[in-house]
């Protein structure tokens, strides 16, 4: 008896952070070794990203997964019953050809993936060894570092302020533990401030806290406040990361600021954010423009890319072929990796592969719609990505992702954290 052929799998519908029905998928192995994973889901999504697949009609806003979850329970556990869970690249590869879609319209995204982790968790599972530990294969691997949300804006605050995530990177922290101390003085001291101030108006859905300002700019310098407030040096201890999501509120090269009701052409995209990187310290901006726009991504990171870690979220939607793409145009320098814009572990890991091919910087993402599943600090960690993003410091669905890196932290030692490293040297200094 192959004790890692797949034996049965099961999904469920179960819910995530923001109330909506998701997959969850179990996997069982015939020595008995188990494996489940839930599919998250995303709210600002890229136009070539895998399709979550919800039923539509009246019920639960068109969010329900029913159909998703019986192709699990259906075709896609027929087809894969008896492959080898150790050979993820086989059974993935089973997947994508069952689906036949570019994007996974078929059976649906959130099935595939959801099915693709479980089979990932229960192969480690029949190994005897912690995920990250089974993708790691003996290999030197770092704890990533964080990037942790403060504000939440965009699709993620009811459109409050235009940027979607106003961010810290704890560079001068010399563990992950210690980065995660530095970041909850930050988000107190934030907290703080914007209830002295009197726009204390709770959280976005990433945990950050409600954009209530009259500008974008604004929240940059409440920001910078807050760092200093915390007792740190801005740019030097803790700099500034922005996920401006720009495909939100641009299209065919114009973007419509609707918080300060102005419209800029690409130009004027890429000189308001190089203004703000003269003026505040800032690391890394993710998406700058958006996902139509790769000239003026181009344009930025030719002005950027050396000193500020340029990522491609929406626009390269953890894709080999873009990532490739990207890096040879010099579009950006740095790839978001979310297992669930591709669809499957093996696609996922080959965006992230075409991305340390390209000598770019690898960041493991979590989606606005989350749950209790832990398995991207493993993913980050197994790969030894250098980075992680998750979301905010508040609400359990990110907090079960920050805890869990502090429970491989035990293991590994403080010595293997990324640090800053990870990003260019110059990053957060203000530009000259
Ligand atoms: P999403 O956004 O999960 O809502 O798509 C996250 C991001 O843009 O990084
Ligand atoms: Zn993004």
């Amino acid at each position: 008896m192959n004790r890692t052929l797949i034996e049965s799998i099961h999904a469920r519908r179960v819910w995530d952070s923001r109330g909506r029905p998701t997959v969850e998928a179990e996997v069982r192995l015939r020595g008995g070794a188990f494996g489940r994973a839930i599919a998250p889901a995303g709210a600002s999504r890229g136009m070539h990203e895998a399709i979550d697949l919800r039923d539509g009609g009246p019920p639960l806003g068109g969010m329900d997964v029913r159909n998703a979850v019986s192709h699990v329970n259906g075709e896609i556990a027929t087809r894969l019953i008896g492959m080898d869970a150790q050979d993820q690249r086989a059974v993935d590869a089973a997947l994508i050809a069952l689906d036949g879609t570019p994007t996974k319209s078929r059976l649906g995204g959130n099935a595939t993936i959801a099915v693709s982790m479980a089979v990932l968790h229960a192969a480690a599972a029949a190994a005897g060894v912690p995920l990250y530990a089974y993708l790691s294969q003996g290999r030197p691997v770092r704890l990533p570092l964080p990037e942790i949300q403060i504000f939440g804006g965009g699709a993620h605050a009811g459109r409050r302020v235009d940027i979607q995530d106003f961010m810290v990177m704890a560079l001068g922290a010399r563990s992950f533990a210690q980065a995660l101390d530095m970041t909850a003085e930050v988000y107190r001291a934030a907290g703080r401030l914007m209830e002295e101030s009197g726009r204390l108006q709770g959280v976005a859905d990433e945990g950050g806290f409600w954009p209530a300002f009259n500008s974008n700019e604004e929240a940059l310098g409440m920001l910078v406040r807050a760092i200093e407030q915390a007792g740190y040096v801005p740019g030097e201890d803790v700099a500034i990361s922005l996920d401006v999501a720009a495909s939100e509120f641009g299209r065919n090269g114009r973007y419509t600021l609707g918080l300060e009701r102005r419209e800029l052409d690409r130009d004027g995209m890429v000189e308001m954010l190089l203004d703000w990187c003269q003026r505040y310290p800032i690391a890394s901006v993710e998406d700058p423009l958006a996902e139509d726009d790769p000239e003026g991504m181009r344009a930025f990171t030719a002005a950027v890319g050396h000193r500020i870690q340029v990522i491609g979220d929406d626009f390269l939607v953890t894709n080999a072929d873009r990532v490739r793409a990207a890096a040879q145009a010099r579009h950006c320098n740095a790839v978001l990796i979310k297992p669930n814009q591709a669809g499957t572990v093996t696609e996922t890991h080959a965006a992230f592969e075409a991305g340390m091919a390209a000598g770019f910087g690898t960041i493991v993402s979590a989606r606005s719609g989350e749950t209790e599943d832990v398995t991207i600090v493993h993913l980050s960690t197994g790969w030894d990505a250098g980075q992680l993003k998750v979301g905010s410091f508040s609400r359990s669905e990110r907090m079960a992702k920050w805890n869990e890196c502090l429970r491989l932290e035990e293991v590994l030692g403080s010595a293997v954290f990324a640090g800053r490293e990870v990003l260019p040297p110059q990053a957060g200094l203000p530009l000259p």
